[in-house]
């Protein structure tokens, strides 16, 4: 059987006092190697070329290979983004003309017929677009949001589009709009209070309330750090824990669906985002631990993580910054950015029997971005 290299040299050694002789010795013997030798580096001033180091790798003298020596791969600190007040917002529009039903055959194990299914941050951008998937597989829906009003409309607009794609049909879906602030318990309380008192019950929930900003980490404005992880982490926590505590009261079975990010995985270039980053890896693997502690009550946790997705407020973003969309989309394997609609199936997929056996899971929704 193979050994490990040091594992094998550790047995080649002699007995402990005469290895510890042996090692304090300043010349070693040609048959004795140390288990390990750092090289003694040179000063930042020297000349690089003297350190045994650097000149062992293919490191080049500054500026030999051009200007951009490892700058694609890099974050650029003169990217600021801070997410805009609720009033500069674009409003996301509804999908047009594809939420119908159909008469394809399908699975039915994809539908999501007599279940009632909250989306928080559902008044916009994803959230709104996988809310609207969610009602044409059949589920009622409860959008919970900041913006109220927003929230309201939205839900006005979703059933009048649902109504004009399904002529005839009787019984429209019963969608309804809430406040809350995520990131505040009394508020998540309330909200949740709110939306049993209209549905009667809770069946799945997807957390899509949160944002991003970009400031480079050493200037971060610490109070907003602390309000990016309060709606981002805070806020995915507060909503699983008192659904899925409804749904043990019930004795209910439930599916929850956390919206992280590719960000979790890996670290966005050229944007500096640190605070972003760590709040959708803690997302992920809030996701793994949950499915684990709900296993046993037939509760199921995943999580889905967008690429870069063209919502209303990217597109906004992106036209302010336009150099941000072609450093994007140039290290995107298929060449472009995700819609919103693209994660109306796999969000309806993971809400629904048709995914009943996978739980803790991270479905990566990117374009292939987290590949290379
Ligand atoms: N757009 C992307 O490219 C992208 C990529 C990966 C992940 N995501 C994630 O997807 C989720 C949705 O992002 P989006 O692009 O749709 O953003 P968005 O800004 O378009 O929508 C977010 C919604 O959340 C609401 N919200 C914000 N703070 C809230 C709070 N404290 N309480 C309740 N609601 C609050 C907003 O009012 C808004 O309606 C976020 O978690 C985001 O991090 C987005």
């Amino acid at each position: 059987m193979f050994q490990p290299t040091v594992a094998r040299s550790i047995r080649a050694l002699p007995t402990r006092p005469v290895a510890l002789a042996v090692v304090s010795r300043p010349v070693l013997s040609s048959s004795l190697r140390p288990l390990s030798y750092t090289a003694i580096r040179a000063n930042k001033k020297d000349d690089p070329k003297k350190d045994p180091l650097l000149a062992a790798t293919t490191k080049a003298p500054e500026g030999a290979s051009g200007e951009h020596e490892g700058r694609f791969a890099r974050t650029d600190e003169s990217v600021h983004i801070p997410y805009p007040p609720d009033s500069e917002m674009p409003a996301q529009p509804i999908v047009q003309g594809r939420g119908g039903m159909h008469f394809k055959r399908t699975l039915a194990q994809f539908s999501l017929e007599n279940k009632v299914s909250m989306v928080t941050g559902g008044a916009r951008g994803l959230g709104l677009v996988m809310a609207q998937g969610l009602v044409a597989s059949g589920s009622d829906l409860a959008i919970v949001d900041l913006n109220k009003e927003e929230a309201e409309e939205q839900a006005h607009k979703l059933i009048e589009q649902f109504r004009k794609e399904n002529p005839g049909l009787e019984e429209m879906p019963n969608v309804t709009a809430h406040y809350a602030d995520v990131a505040d318990p009394d508020s998540v309380n309330k909200a949740l209070d709110e939306c049993l008192a209209k549905h009667g019950q809770i069946d799945n929930l997807v957390t899509s309330a949160g944002f991003t900003e970009n400031f480079e980490a050493i200037s971060y404005p610490f109070d907003r750090m602390q309000k990016l992880w309060g709606v981002n982490v805070d806020g995915t926590y507060l909503f699983a824990t008192g659904v899925a505590k409804h749904l043990m009261e019930r004795n209910a079975s439930g599916s929850i669906v956390m919206i992280g990010s590719m960000s979790g995985s890996i670290v966005n270039v050229p944007q500096p985002q640190a605070p972003y980053n760590a709040a959708k890896a803690a997302v992920r693997h809030l996701a793994a631990s949950l499915a684990v502690e709900w296993a046993g009550h037939d509760i199921r946790v995943n999580c889905i993580s967008p690429g870069y997705m063209l919502t209303a407020l990217t597109r906004k973003i992106l036209d302010e910054n336009p150099q941000l969309r072609d450093k994007w989309t140039s290290l995107i394997p298929v060449g472009k950015m995700g819609t919103p609609e693209d994660l109306m199936g796999a969000v309806t997929f993971l809400l629904s029997d048709a995914s009943k056996y996978i739980t803790g899971a991270d479905l990566r929704v990117d374009g292939g971005y987290t590949l290379t």
